[in-house]
């Protein structure tokens, strides 16, 4: 069964008008149950909007999307959302941070301290635990967020340009990182992001969305095989992509 539909959805911030501004136009979309699907398309074109609104913060004006058939209204622990901006509360420890979903609904301590274990490993800052974020780099915050968000053990991850400030190397890093997390997880990921390239080497598919108002202008399917090794960057086959999406967004 499709894991989330977006059917018909448009939405229009504003009423009337001048301050009227349609952002998102007609979106149809399936994003497979288990499946890594990247959004791409020029800044302003509505993608963190459509993250926004699958997260349930708030609701199209029209059409509707829907998770297992279910439509989805006001936000719910089954879908997890790493947002553009850092998110980590700077007055918690790195593992009080993880743990605050499981926390907020009576974990007991040692679950907590179980869950603390497993996703501080697991994003990579095992050692850090008792550290607070201001002693943190920019890099180890934003896993402190996304390891927060998979404690909370959504069905689906919705992650809008969780890379975007990072520098090349520690982009790299955390891209592979994620793969690897994903492949032992299987959420169904959708993972909004600037770089065309970021989203080649994580993706199953790729949604290329027009200017405002957005709209599905393209998808791409990535057959690259998996795991995906960060050789893989410079084959043929990665390139061709790579040009194919370029051209796209140039216009
Ligand atoms: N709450 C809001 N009220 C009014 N307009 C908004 C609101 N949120 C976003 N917008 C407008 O909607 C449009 C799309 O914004 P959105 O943040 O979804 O774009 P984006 O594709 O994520 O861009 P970027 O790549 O720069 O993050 C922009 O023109 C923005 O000004
Ligand atoms: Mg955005």
């Amino acid at each position: 069964m499709p894991e989330i539909v977006v059917d018909k959805l448009s939405h229009t911030f504003g009423k009337g008008g001048v301050d009227a501004l349609t952002v998102l136009k007609d979106i149809d979309l399936t994003f497979e149950s288990g499946s890594f699907n990247a959004i791409i398309g020029t800044s302003g074109c509505g993608k963190s909007t459509l993250l926004k609104m699958m997260a349930g913060l708030f609701d199209p004006t029209d059409g509707e999307m829907r998770l297992d058939g279910e439509i989805i209204k006001g936000t719910n622990q089954r879908r997890g959302m790493v947002f553009q901006q850092d998110a980590v509360f700077p007055w918690m420890t790195v593992a009080k941070n993880i743990s605050y979903g499981p926390r907020l609904r009576g974990a007991s301590k040692d679950e907590q301290r179980e869950i603390e274990a497993k996703w501080t490993e697991m994003v990579g800052l095992k050692g850090f635990e008792d550290r607070w974020p201001r002693e943190l780099s920019g890099g180890m915050r934003k896993r402190v967020d996304i390891g927060r968000v998979y404690a909370n053990d959504p069905d689906v991850l919705l992650m809008d340009e969780p890379f975007g400030a990072l520098d090349a190397q520690t982009k790299e890093r955390m891209q592979s990182d994620l793969l690897n997390t994903w492949r032992q997880t299987r959420k169904t990921v959708v993972f909004v992001t600037h770089d065309i390239e970021e989203a080649i080497f994580l993706s199953d598919r790729i949604v290329v969305m027009s200017a405002r108002p957005g709209r599905v202008h393209h998808i791409e399917e990535v057959s690259l095989p998996r795991p995906r090794e960060d050789e893989m960057r410079l084959t043929e086959e990665f390139l061709a992509i790579k040009r194919r999406l370029w051209a796209m967004l140039d216009h």
